[in-house]
């Protein structure tokens, strides 16, 4: 079995028994980062870390879950298609989260022959009529951003049971602090950046209740390390060091 297909069957069992119960779909955070944790130089700008091998993975994963979600600032500075193009599959809905509608009518998203682009937008934002796009109005958080918890819930109604997360920073530390991620699947390319870190501030203060990936997978992807395994957000106390990593895999 090469290392897709592992990814693959490890990712599907893990949420064959999540998808039927639960009131949101199973969520994967999968993003390149540099080996300082950078996704790029400075947010707003794009910059391609991944090696090929590692590209089509995403392409795979993409193609194994029923939507996708990026934020609004990685539309601006990547002006992604969300489909799946280095693999055989079906695409994933696109999805943007983009409180304050700024979505540029030029983007690609924007003129996706296959699927229209969901936009998760705040109650009160100003969307054009017209627009090529499928807009969902839900309510606010604390500070004015699309409530996780009521998108989620949302894209469940919708049929959206298993959703990939593909950034920037400010969505991938949203999910995480909202304890909203189920699996990781994170490519590490050899470089180091010095620039935009993927994960900001969680606000955990206690380091019991610290997520942590447990099992650990690990395998190489050309020049790129691979890790991914099960996140868990497990803040009912107990002895943190005395935990065992999992098991490395490759
Ligand atoms: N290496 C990689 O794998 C990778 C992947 C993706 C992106 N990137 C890079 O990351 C950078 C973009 O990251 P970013 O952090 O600036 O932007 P981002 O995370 O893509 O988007 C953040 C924006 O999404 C909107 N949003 C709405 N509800 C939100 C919520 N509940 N939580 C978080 N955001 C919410 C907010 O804008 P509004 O309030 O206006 O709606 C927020 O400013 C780009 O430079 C891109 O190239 C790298």
């Amino acid at each position: 079995m090469n290392l897709n297909q592992q990814i693959e069957r490890w990712l599907l069992s893990q949420r064959a028994p999540f998808t039927a119960g639960s009131e949101r779909p199973f969520v994967t955070l999968s993003y390149a980062q540099s080996w300082d944790g950078s996704i790029t130089l400075q947010s707003g700008e794009p910059l391609a870390l991944s090696g090929e091998p590692a590209l089509q993975l995403t392409h795979h994963l993409r193609s194994l879950h029923d939507g996708i979600l990026v934020g609004i600032g990685t539309v601006l500075a990547d002006d992604p298609r969300l489909n799946v193009r280095q693999w055989r599959g079906p695409d994933p809905q696109p999805i943007v989260l983009d409180a304050h509608f700024r979505m540029p009518p030029g983007a690609r998203l924007c003129h996706l022959s296959e699927k229209r682009c969901w936009i998760l937008t705040s109650a009160d934002a100003v969307c054009p009529d017209d627009s090529a796009l499928d807009i969902i109005r839900l309510p606010g958080d604390s500070d004015g951003r699309v409530s996780l918890h009521d998108a989620l819930r949302e894209l469940k109604r919708r049929g959206i049971n298993s959703l990939m997360v593909e950034g920037g920073a400010k969505v991938i530390t949203g999910f995480l602090k909202q304890k909203l991620v189920d699996a990781m699947v994170v490519t590490i390319a050899p470089r180091l950046v010095g620039g935009y870190k993927a994960v900001g501030d969680l606000g955990f203060v206690d380091r019991v209740a610290l997520p942590r990936i447990s099992p650990v997978f690990t395998d190489k992807l050309g020049d790129d390390l691979i890790m991914w395994g099960q996140v868990t957000f497990d803040d009912t106390g107990g002895d943190d060091t005395s935990r065992d990593d999992g098991e490395v895999n490759g």
